[in-house]
């Protein structure tokens, strides 16, 4: 049956990185017979300034519509002094939440022709296989009140509510579970149990849930300690779970293991497998127009698409197979560069992918 991808390239390098993503989809899309309409919708930054909102009707009805989104990123300082509500990152953030995708999956694997490229040692990192289950549309980042208001005295005060129900603790940490099983059969919860209570019943869930999957092993750890573990020993983890918050902070850490944030895809799912796919870094204002971003992780994300949303298992691990082939080659975007490595453009990168395709 006919699928339709929404593809939103967003700001910064998004529409670089997306441009070559969008090139490797419609080759594996004929190649494979896939049968995938493509269609182009606004979002973040880009959005603002051609609709005045960061996440416009015609995109969240598009999105709704689409089988799969394909993001590239959001967010820059032309936008920065704009308030909160009407800033980029709210255009992502009403994605994932008018489209209920709470199951954020955040691999993140050392390609074995990129240890050099870490900031690690080698033996350290070599072979690291980790997969971050973040939870994406609850916690911190969505919990009531919040805003910033002024006291009696005039002084201004800042505020955000951590909350967690138990329904939405249990069907993340089922996420996590399912996919251990297919994995290493290990999951670690992270909270922070010893002082937030939201988290003590985070804890308590996952302890229940660990009932039901007596073949995984569960363990639990403090954030500030996994963040410590990571860096020390990363491999000791198979499945990470987590929620929204220390989830985006730990899958940055998890992503530099790998050499750079540049190499990891990531797919936000909703209880039916819909998704939204897009690279774990943002849209780097820095290096945006330059030609010089990396491309791999966004070309990864297509592939995650078509093994979690379209259920294309060969055309995904087509796509993964010709990452490693121009790796092999010895290819590098300038953040992936050990010295002496041949430094290429976007471009050349997507292009690059394209023939080992
Ligand atoms: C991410 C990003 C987003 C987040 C931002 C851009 C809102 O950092 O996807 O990790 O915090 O979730
Ligand atoms: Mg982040």
């Amino acid at each position: 049956m006919a699928k339709t991808i929404l593809i939103l390239p967003g700001d910064g390098i998004g529409p670089e990185i997306v441009a070559e993503a969008r090139k490797v989809l419609e080759v594996v899309n004929q190649r494979f017979d896939l049968n995938l309409t493509l269609t182009e919708g606004l979002v973040g930054g880009a959005a603002i300034d051609a609709t005045g909102v960061p996440l416009p009707d015609a995109t969240l009805d598009a999105a709704r519509q689409a089988d799969a989104i394909l993001l590239g990123a959001v967010g820059g300082p032309k936008w920065d002094q704009l308030d909160t509500a009407i800033r980029p990152e709210k255009g992502l953030l009403g994605l994932r939440s008018n489209l209920e995708l709470f199951a954020n999956l955040r691999p993140a694997i050392l390609y074995p022709q990129l240890a050099e490229a870490s900031s690690l040692k080698p033996e350290i990192v070599a072979g690291l296989d980790i997969l971050i289950v973040r939870e994406l549309t609850g916690g911190i980042y969505f919990g009531k009140p919040r805003g910033i208001r002024t006291l009696e005295n005039g002084e201004r005060e800042g505020y955000n509510t951590y909350v967690y129900r138990e329904s939405e603790i249990e069907r993340i940490g089922r996420v996590a579970f399912e996919a251990a099983r297919k994995r290493n059969g290990k999951v670690c919860s992270i909270d922070k149990a010893n002082v937030l209570e939201v988290t003590v019943l985070w804890r308590e869930v996952m302890d229940r849930l660990a009932k039901d999957y007596p073949d995984v092993q569960l363990s639990h750890m403090y954030v500030d300690n996994a963040a410590m573990q990571l860096v020390r020993a990363p491999k000791q983890f198979d499945v990470l779970v987590t929620g929204n918050m220390f989830g985006d902070i730990l899958s940055d850490e998890a992503a530099m293991l790998t050499g750079s944030i540049g190499m990891l895809p990531s797919a936000s799912l909703d209880r039916n497998n819909k998704g939204m796919y897009e690279p774990c870094h943002g849209s780097a204002p820095d290096i945006a127009g330059q030609g010089v971003a990396n491309p791999l992780a966004t070309i990864l994300s297509v592939a995650m698409m078509l093994r979690y949303s379209v259920g294309a298992e060969e055309a995904a691990s087509t796509i993964e197979a010709a990452v490693g082939k121009v790796l092999d080659q010895g290819l590098r975007t300038r953040d992936i560069a050990s010295t002496g490595a041949t430094v290429v453009s976007t471009r050349e990168m997507g292009e690059a992918v394209l023939a080992a395709l």
